[in-house]
């Protein structure tokens, strides 16, 4: 899979106008778009019909879902029906729930079922707040790959992890996918993320997927941003 396949550029806004703009921008050089609340909120699942229209072909559904399998599965019923490439549970939901939502992702798509990952710890959360306020005694890279490995057995095509993680979840899950958030080039702010990283060392530590944020979103030429990123391949991304 060439380097373009493999960037997902997250729309990280509630302006419709401005998704848009941006994904005509960023299409050519990217293999997939990232949406979430701030666009599905006001606008429903209709969005993704606008976007599509716009050149994204592939849409990324990160919602999250978490709650009773029941909900859960008419959740991901939703999605399926909609044809979203990519979408995200977390799996602190447990063994039910994740089975329920792998069972309706395959009875409801018309065509090729989404890909269902796994999020266990945020890229925006560090081990500290993982044992002082979520009560979780296990290391961070434990109960990640215990949560990982979890979700995988249930049925989930792979999960989500930052750059420090990539390798350590590799080993755990063998060939399931891995979706890696938090990427920046060592010049730039990490905002609200803790665990952050750059790109080539989540492809080389075994990263299938990598979300790009604000870096690229915020700057008007993406070929500059994914450049900085060392993502620029002559022939691929330009
Ligand atoms: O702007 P930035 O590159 O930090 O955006 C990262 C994107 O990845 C956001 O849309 C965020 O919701 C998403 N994400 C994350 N950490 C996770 C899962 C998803 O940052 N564990």
């Amino acid at each position: 899979m060439n380097i373009r396949r493999k960037i997902v550029c997250a729309l990280d806004t509630a302006d419709l106008d401005r998704a848009v703009q941006t994904v005509r921008r960023v299409a050519p050089h990217v293999g997939a778009f990232k949406i979430g609340h701030a666009l599905t909120l006001p606008y429903g699942l209709g969005v993704i019909d606008r976007l599509r229209e716009a050149g994204a072909d592939r849409i990324f559904l990160d919602l999250k879902f978490h709650d009773i399998p029941n909900s859960v599965a008419l959740g991901v019923r939703e999605a399926a029906r909609r044809g979203v490439w990519m979408l995200t549970l977390h799996l602190s939901g447990g063994p039910a729930m994740i089975t329920a939502a792998v069972e309706e992702a395959h009875e409801h798509s018309d065509d090729v079922a989404p890909l269902l990952v796994g999020v266990s710890v945020l890229t925006s959360l560090d081990e500290a707040t993982l044992h002082s306020h979520l009560g979780v005694e296990r290391s961070l890279p434990e109960h990640m790959v215990g949560l990982s490995k979890m979700g995988c057995e249930c049925g989930l095509d792979g999960v989500v992890c930052s750059v420090q993680e990539v390798a350590n979840i590799r080993r755990a899950i063998g060939h399931g996918v891995i979706v890696t958030p938090g990427i920046r080039p060592s010049s730039s702010p990490k905002h609200d993320q803790k665990r952050t990283g750059d790109a080539h060392t989540a492809l080389d530590s075994g990263a299938d997927y990598l979300v790009i944020g604000r870096v690229l979103t915020d700057s008007p030429d993406p070929k500059h941003a994914l450049a900085e990123l060392g993502l620029l391949e002559e022939g691929v991304a330009s």
